[in-house]
C-alpha cells in the first residue's frame, strides 16, 4: 500500500531561529495527535542540521528543498547530496518548478540529481506540473508525461519505486488559485496510468503522488479524498504550524 504524505516546503522563507522554533513547534503539534500520514518538512540548507537535533524523527521526517547534480569538488557554494545526507535529512525535493524555471534545471540535471540523491540513501520528492498556457492548450498531460519520462524513466523498477511525486501544477503554486479535486484527480490518474505503462501495476499502485499548489486546510479534506490524491507538498501554509497541523489532520 503506498504511503499518505503531507511534505511542507519552506522554500526561502525563515531565518534558523524562526525555522527552529517552526519546526519544535510542529514537533510538538504532532506529538499530540495519531497522525494518518507521514509528515515531512523540507527546510533551507543552512537550517537542516538544527532542525534535526530538535525533531522527534520517528514523527517528523526532514528533507532539503534541492541539491547538487554534482557529488563533491569545485562547485562554488552548491550542497551536495551526501552533504545533505549527513545532516540526518532523508529526502530531497528536486525539480521544482521555480528551480526549473529561475535556474534552469533541465531534465539532464534532474537525472543527475536523482541518481546522487538515491546513492546517499534519500527519497526524492521529484515535482511535475505544466504552466497556465499549456493547460490552456490542452498540453498539460504531454508535458506531464514528458517531464516524467525525461527525469526518471532512466531508472531502474527498484529505484523508482523509492521516488515520491508531487504534481504541481505552476499557475496554482502561491496563487490562491487550487485545482480542483477533479482536476488533481484526472491528472493523478493519468500519471498513474503512465507510471503502470513502464513500470507495470505494482509499481503505480505503489507510487505516492502528492498534489501542490495553494493547498489549505480548507480545501486539503477534498483533494486527499480523491482516491489517486495520496497527500500534498505544501508550500505557505506550510509556514505556521496550525496551518500545516490543519493539513496534516485532513486525512
Ligand atoms: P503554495 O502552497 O504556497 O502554493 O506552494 C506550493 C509549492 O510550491 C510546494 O512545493
Amino acid at each position: 500500500m503506498r504511503k499518505k504524505i503531507v511534505a511542507g516546503n519552506w522554500k526561502m522563507n525563515t531565518t534558523l531561529p524562526e525555522g527552529v522554533k517552526l519546526a519544535k513547534e510542529v514537533n510538538e503539534a504532532l506529538a499530540g495527535v495519531n497522525a494518518k500520514c507521514d509528515v515531512i518538512i523540507c527546510v533551507p540548507f543552512t537550517h537542516l542540521a538544527s532542525v534535526n537535533n530538535v525533531i522527534d524523527a520517528n514523527k517528523l521526517g526532514l528533507g532539503a528543498e534541492n541539491c547538487a547534480d554534482h557529488k563533491s569538488g569545485a562547485y562554488t557554494g552548491e550542497i551536495s547530496a551526501p552533504m545533505v545526507a549527513s545532516t540526518g535529512a532523508k529526502y530531497v525535493i528536486l525539480g521544482h518548478s521555480e528551480r526549473r524555471q529561475y535556474y534552469g534545471e533541465t531534465a539532464e540535471t534532474l537525472r543527475a540529481k536523482v541518481a546522487l540523491a538515491l546513492e546517499n540513501g534519500l527519497t526524492p520528492i521529484f515535482c511535475i506540473g505544466e504552466v497556465l498556457e499549456e493547460r490552456e492548450n490542452n498540453k498539460h498531460f504531454d508535458v506531464v508525461k514528458a517531464q516524467i519520462e525525461e527525469g526518471l524513466f532512466n531508472l531502474s523498477a527498484e529505484d523508482f519505486g523509492k521516488i515520491i511525486l508531487a504534481y504541481e501544477p505552476v499557475w496554482a503554486i502561491g496563487t490562491g488559485k487550487t485545482a480542483t479535486d477533479d482536476q488533481a484527480q484526472e491528472m493523478h490518474h493519468f500519471i498513474r496510468s503512465v507510471v503502470e505503462g513502464k513500470y507495470g501495476k505494482e509499481v503505480a499502485e505503489n507510487t505516492s503522488i502528492l498534489y501542490g499548489g495553494s493547498c489549505k486546510p480548507s480545501n486539503a479534506k477534498a483533494l486527499f479524498a480523491k482516491p489517486d490524491v495520496d497527500g500534498g507538498l505544501i508550500g505557505g501554509a506550510a509556514l505556521e504550524a496550525e496551518s500545516f497541523m490543519g493539513i496534516v489532520t485532513a486525512f
